[in-house]
């Protein structure tokens, strides 16, 4: 089974290390995880690239190719740099021993030239030739190079929408698949709409706030997205439960947006229709949760100043 590494950005370790976790056994139930700090390998029939492209923190990804007890390059290894016009050498020391590095990347590089016709090219090469470090085990790996992905589009920047990191990783915390649908019921702007479509997943938006929805639906067109919007208070998501899978939104907090009452009311009245057997991920002001009495499977705190502490709650 081909075996794929991740290296993580360290700002939300644990919701990041979740996050790839879900997306792999998403795609392959089968998937086998392994996390060493900030990298972690998958064994998977899944194609690295789809997982790493579905993913909201991966810093590098690549393929393995072996795992190292020595730091040695042979022929066989380099297979992979057959065909290729050009390529790059990197390190990445995840181990607590000192390397110089760029001494290091170069001696590789140099090594493989040796083997192979590829060229060196820093900026933009056609194959990434990995060495991990770490304090027990070292892998050697590659990457090809791969499209950027477009982030979607928005009109205006506002106070209160959610940042699309967050949105995205709620999203994946919940395994929603292509092709199903979510239900963001305090829509506002329509950041969770375009992280879904973005994904290939469609998206119901419901707001109270007329002048929400508009910016909502005017973000999708610019992105030539097809969620729909509905303007109406978020009870709505009752009457139409059959059409989504997954519900993932991010409360009123009671101050850059309208709300309808008091956030902590508005976040017990939801919490208490969330429809059963739904994938729920919801985000809210953490000290609205009095005497920590909403529970699902698994609450992460993200903090964010001095007064806001932001929860996520995945039920
Ligand atoms: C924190 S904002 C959501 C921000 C959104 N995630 C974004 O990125 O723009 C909360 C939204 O809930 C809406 N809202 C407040 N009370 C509501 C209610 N009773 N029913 C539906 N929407 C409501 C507000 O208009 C506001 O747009």
């Amino acid at each position: 089974m081909p075996e794929s590494f991740f290296v993580l950005s360290k700002d939300y370790l644990e919701l990041a290390i979740d996050e790839i976790t879900a997306i792999a056994k998403m795609y392959d139930r089968f998937s086998k995880i392994k996390i060493i700090s900030n990298l972690v390998i998958i064994q998977s029939k899944t194609n690295v690239d789809k997982i790493a492209r579905r993913a909201t923190f991966v810093k590098t990804s690549g393929q393995i190719l072996r795992k190292m007890s020595g730091l040695f390059l042979d022929e066989e290894n380099i297979g992979v740099l057959k065909n290729a016009k050009s390529f790059v050498c990197r390190v990445i020391n995840l181990s607590s021993n000192q390397f110089n590095v760029p001494e290091l990347e170069s001696s590789m590089g140099d090594m493989i030239s040796k083997f192979s016709h590829a060229k060196v090219n820093l900026e933009n090469p056609t194959i990434t030739v990995y060495l991990i470090f770490t304090n027990n085990e070292n892998f050697f790996g590659f990457s090809k190079r791969t499209k950027e992905q477009i982030r979607p589009k928005k009109i205006k920047k506002y106070p209160h929408e959610l940042d699309w990191k967050l949105t995205r990783v709620m999203i994946n915390l919940i395994g929603i698949k292509k092709g199903e649908t979510i239900c963001d019921p305090f829509c506002g702007t329509g950041t969770t709409l375009l992280e879904a479509e973005s994904m290939g997943i469609h998206g119901i938006g419901i707001d109270f706030d007329k002048k929400m929805c508009e910016i909502a639906k005017k973000n999708l067109k610019i992105n030539n997205y097809h969620s729909e919007v509905l303007n109406s208070e978020f009870h709505e998501l009752s009457k139409i439960s059959e059409k989504f899978e997954g519900i993932v939104t991010d409360l009123p907090y009671g101050t850059a947006s309208k709300t309808s009452e008091k956030p902590q009311e508005i976040l017990k009245k939801f919490f208490s229709i969330l429809p059963k057997r739904k994938k729920v991920a919801i985000m809210y002001k953490k000290e609205m949760d009095f005497n920590s009495k909403l529970n699902g499977l698994k609450k992460y705190h993200i903090y964010r100043h001095k007064s806001l502490t932001r929860t996520i709650l995945i039920k």
